[in-house]
């Protein structure tokens, strides 16, 4: 992306961060989306992870949904949505996600639990390479809609393009 800042930047920021961190891209730069260092507590019978709504993630969970029993060389994904903020979690083994703003595209790798892309509305979105087993947990701002979805890339990309016209994706506000 233009700002300079990898992936491996971001997955390399130290575990715990808060709401206090998030430090979303500026308008107009890249699709927004960052991965998220999410609290741990470690413990010898087996680590500890949680997610509460408006503290982790930037906005109230209304849904979770995961992805399971992935066959190889399958991919999800495919879309992007009018209004939907999502928080993606490798709860289990490894998958790539691909975004697009429209002008850019970026690869995330995810192979932690404890780490959260965050993917603001209006970004395409892909997801493959995922590892046997693996476990893709989503949570998700808003119930399911169909009418919330772009299926065609264009579709996306003209309504990308209005947004910002229209100044509509200002940097996402900090959770309170
Ligand atoms: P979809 O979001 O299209 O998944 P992918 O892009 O990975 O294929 O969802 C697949 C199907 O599941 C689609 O028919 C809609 C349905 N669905 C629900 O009914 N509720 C949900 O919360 C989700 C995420 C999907």
């Amino acid at each position: 992306m233009t700002d300079g800042v990898t992936s491996d930047d971001r997955r390399s920021l130290g575990p715990g961060r808060r709401s206090t961190d998030w430090n979303p891209r500026p308008q107009g730069n890249g699709a927004g989306c960052r991965v998220v260092d999410l609290p741990r507590i470690t413990d010898p019978r087996g680590n500890l992870t949680m997610i509460e709504g408006g503290d982790h993630v930037p906005f109230d969970i209304a849904r979770v949904y995961y992805l399971y029993d992935v066959p190889g060389g399958e991919s999800r994904g495919g879309h992007a949505h009018r209004d939907l903020q999502q928080l993606i979690v490798a709860a289990s083994g490894s998958f790539d996600v691909v975004v697009d703003d429209g002008t850019e595209t970026e690869r995330f790798h995810l192979n932690r639990s404890y780490h959260g892309l965050y993917v603001p509305r209006l970004t395409w979105r892909e997801l493959g390479n995922f590892s046997s087993g693996s476990v893709c947990l989503v949570m998700a701002s808003l119930p399911y809609s169909e009418d919330d979805y772009y299926r065609e890339y264009d579709d996306f990309a003209d309504a990308r393009r209005a947004a910002e016209a229209a100044g509509e994706l200002a940097a996402t506000p900090a959770p309170a």
